[in-house]
């Protein structure tokens, strides 16, 4: 008898993305002559710019002749990349060896799978709002209870961060073996400071924690003086594992590709209480379980670094930010409360007239034929907020903020 992992049967509904995909296409299906703007899913839509496109197609050329032909790649990643990426981190003034980086398929995979490595028993925090991604495959590997009647797992240690403690998360109250912080913040938008992630590595050295930090969004970090990097604070490297994703930041979500940093002083603690150094277990996993990023992927990414590479992909981040700033500023003339956007892709309003964030959402579809995503679906402190992706053409973005203005002003 083939027995299912049942704590699958302890996850909510779908996942959040698809479950909103369903909803769009019910609605369109039912109005075809509505004209559907998207500002759900963080899904990139501008085209892969052209340094980037010539990088791909000359690894592909290489492919096609027998002296430059590759099969397998390294695991980790080639060396032109991982070289690409250290040489990055020290130029925002973080310490990182091309040895420490590993070339993977996209942060969700890695924020997923990362938990693997860590014991069964581990406790976790995660922020509330949350990417549900940490917390959905911690559920999976059977670290949490049941769900609560807000959607909260018994086990599992929530960190609000709401508007009232400035979106910066609290430290955990009581013991917790790791923490999964994002900053810039998906869904919030918010950047966590140099003083906050000051307190986070303290505190997780006092009480040997890991923080797992996603810095996916760190490229559309606009004031100066914002950490892009947990490792610019110093001590972060025997505390932290980094994840970055080239999705956003230079429009891979379709191509795919990402890395981790696991630094070598990074260590867990076996049954004894004795140290072992979690790069030796990660690099164990993924060469098991993975087997390369493909090479003219590689070849694209590493383009992503050049100085040509960079100034197109600055300029596809410039024009979501300024779809960001629309947003903004246009939800505020219309009366709505925002946050973020300014530092990150993502608009994060609260919902007006006291109604919940799933009522918003059809409302919005609705009335105004705007998909968003509603805060509810990031945890139970994003009930009565709404996500907007500044990931779009300018010319929706500015549809979409005249017919909320008009449809759905929030005075
Ligand atoms: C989002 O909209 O939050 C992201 O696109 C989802 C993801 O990156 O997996």
């Amino acid at each position: 008898m083939a027995r299912i992992n049942t704590n699958y049967q302890k996850l909510q509904a779908g996942y959040l993305f698809p479950e909103i995909g369903k909803r769009v296409r019910a609605f369109a299906a039912q109005n075809p002559a509505a004209k559907i703007i998207r500002l759900g899913i963080g899904d990139v839509v501008l085209p892969l710019p052209p340094p980037i496109v010539e990088a791909l197609k000359a690894g592909a050329d290489e492919l096609a002749r027998k002296e430059t032909f590759k099969g397998y790649g390294p695991e980790q990643g080639y060396d032109f990349l991982l070289s690409a990426i250290a040489g990055h981190y020290r130029e925002q003034g973080a310490q990182v060896e091309p040895d420490e980086v590993f070339v993977s398929d996209g942060s969700k995979c890695d924020t997923a799978n990362i938990q693997e490595i860590f014991a069964a028993d581990s406790l976790i925090a995660v922020t509330d709002p949350v990417y549900p991604v940490y917390v959905d495959t911690n559920v999976m590997a059977g670290r949490t209870g049941a769900a609560d009647a807000s959607g909260r797992y018994a086990g599992l240690t929530y960190l609000p961060t709401t508007a009232e403690n400035g979106f910066d998360p609290p430290l955990p109250a009581s013991r917790v073996d790791l923490v999964y912080l994002c900053s810039p913040n998906n869904p919030t938008g918010a950047v966590m400071s140099r003083d906050s992630l000051v307190r986070w590595v303290a505190w997780a050295k006092a009480n040997k924690a890991v923080i797992l930090f996603d810095a996916a969004y760190e490229a559309f970090i606009r004031e100066p003086g914002l950490p892009h990097s947990i490792y610019e604070i110093p001590g972060a490297r025997e505390v932290a594992i980094e994840f970055r994703s080239l999705s956003k930041t230079a429009g891979f979500t379709g191509t795919r590709c990402a890395y981790i940093v696991v630094p070598k002083e990074l260590k867990g603690f076996d049954a004894s209480g004795a140290e072992v150094p979690l790069h030796g277990l990660w690099n164990r996993r993924h060469t098991t379980k993975f087997n390369g990023v493909s090479y003219p992927i590689q070849r694209a990414a590493a383009a992503v670094f050049s100085p040509e590479g960079r100034a197109a992909v600055r300029a596809n981040i410039d024009a979501y930010m300024e779809n960001a700033r629309l947003i903004r500023e246009g939800l505020t003339a219309a009366g709505y409360a925002v946050h973020g956007g300014k530092n990150a892709p993502y608009v994060w309003l609260k919902v007006p007239g006291g109604l919940t964030s799933w009522q918003f959402f059809d409302k919005l579809l609705g009335e105004a034929n705007v998909v968003g995503t509603p805060g509810s679906g990031f945890g139970s402190c994003g009930e009565g907020y709404f996500r907007l992706s500044a990931f779009g053409f300018r010319e929706n973005v500015e549809e979409a903020v005249a017919r909320i203005a008009a449809k759905l002003p929030a005075r």
